[in-house]
């Protein structure tokens, strides 16, 4: 770290213990061509701490066996760190209790669910469901499928130039048609954090439920499900520091019980004869085959090592740390920020004046600096702002100034280059 970057935090007014942090990350620690790895990809896949690899370690070594099925100790085991992670999961959203804590592959397969589920049974040809210009194509896609099933249409509420949604236009599409509103937290191609309660009461106002995707939102801040009031919250574990292949798909009982299952097989039932099949109680009916145990259980470790920081702290941080880039990387002759929503989280999206962001992203890994660049699995937010697509640095709980500096200092690097 350059002194210059140490005075500038001890300037920073949060109580944070930044270097025991990066300590926990034990893939920080590398080089990559050469240079110390600033890993600014957060928003595609965060790092493990020691914490969770420990964890994941331990369930292979010491106690590897499957759920719910064996009397034997070591499956005893396994399924009580199993459920122990499902109520950790239930704390840290404040959901009222497991049986809303549906565990899935991740935010997509959530999404998926509630859309063939709770979609396929109850909506039905010229009804309505509401999204917006910023979602991830894991929010738009299985909606055009169920439409193409039902018979449904989406709507599109559209967002302003900062990327903020345009809420006079999303009141006035919802109607007497309208039967699900699906709405990105925070967006992951912009930043934008949205104004979730405002969406959820107007919705609730005329009996509408609300799914939220919250992959980006629940590593950077608090959130409660039941102060929310959303009806689904749909988030993954990898985001959030925990392994690949785990999510979560929070429901509200009432709609979770009145929805049929989506996918069948071991677990979800009660009894199976060939002329009829009763279903398992929740959250089980909704959890087809054997799940990935040891990462369900690392997500948990995962909750463990973000709640000992506290959601607040990291929320603030995060936050210095976006004013702090936003203000260096806004000074750049030629670099546009994509996403200047006035709530904003941890994702400065840019491009360069007559530089392919896919040229920006190598250089910039020359330098050991991880992006993304692309569409970002937003295609319809590129199309809106008439480029094929940006660069993205999205921070995370154990960036700093230094990794910024690094950032800007190969972004300059890339100005040389094409000069
Ligand atoms: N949705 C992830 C991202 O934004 C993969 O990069």
């Amino acid at each position: 770290m350059t002194a210059k970057s140490l005075m500038k935090q001890a300037t920073q007014t949060v109580t944070y213990d930044i270097e025991k942090i990066r300590d926990d990350f034990p893939i920080l620690k590398q080089q990559v061509n050469g240079k110390p790895l600033v890993y600014l990809d957060n928003g595609a896949t965060a790092q493990k701490p020691q914490q969770v690899i420990e964890v994941l370690d331990q369930y292979y070594r010491e106690y590897n066996s499957n759920i719910h099925r064996g009397v034997h100790t070591l499956s005893e085991k396994a399924t009580g760190a199993y459920e122990a992670a499902r109520l950790k999961i239930k704390n840290f959203i404040n959901a009222e209790s497991i049986q809303q804590v549906i565990l899935t592959s991740g935010t997509t397969a959530s999404i998926n669910l509630v859309a063939q589920s709770y979609g396929r049974s109850t909506l039905k040809q010229g009804d309505e469901i509401i999204i917006t210009e910023m979602e991830h194509h894991s929010n738009i896609v299985p909606w055009q499928m169920l439409c193409e099933q039902t018979g449904a249409k989406l709507k599109v509420v559209p967002i302003n130039d900062k990327g903020e949604l345009i809420m006079e236009e999303y009141e006035s599409l919802l109607n007497d048609r309208t039967r699900l509103v699906a709405v990105v937290h925070i967006s992951n191609a912009l930043g934008t954090i949205n104004p979730v309660e405002d969406i959820i009461k107007l919705a609730h106002n005329r009996g509408i439920p609300v799914l939220l995707d919250g992959a980006q939102a629940v590593p950077h801040c608090p959130v409660d499900v039941q102060a929310l009031d959303c009806d689904f919250y749909c988030f993954s574990g990898h985001k959030l520091f925990g392994p690949t292949g785990t999510g979560v798909l929070y429901g509200k009982k009432a709609l979770l019980e009145s929805m049929p299952p989506w996918q069948g097989g071991g677990d979800m039932i009660r009894t199976v004869r060939f002329d009829e099949t009763t279903y398992n109680d929740l959250p089980y009916k909704f959890e087809a085959g054997t799940p990935d145990i040891a990462g369900v259980i690392g997500t948990g470790a995962a909750i463990d090592y973000v709640s000992a920081i506290g959601m607040d702290n990291i929320a603030h941080y995060e936050s210095e740390l976006l004013a702090y880039a936003t203000e260096i990387m806004s000074a750049i002759d030629g670099l546009t920020l994509v996403g200047t929503a006035d709530n904003k989280a941890g994702i400065l999206s840019f491009v360069m004046k007559d530089i392919h962001p896919h040229d920006i992203g190598t250089i910039l890994d020359q330098h050991g600096v991880a992006i993304r660049t692309g569409h970002h699995c937003a295609m319809p937010v590129m199309e809106r702002y008439e480029i094929p697509a940006t660069a993205r640095a999205s921070l995370a709980l154990y960036n700093t100034r230094d990794d910024i500096d690094h950032l800007v200092e190969a972004i300059n690097n890339v100005r040389k280059v094409f000069a």
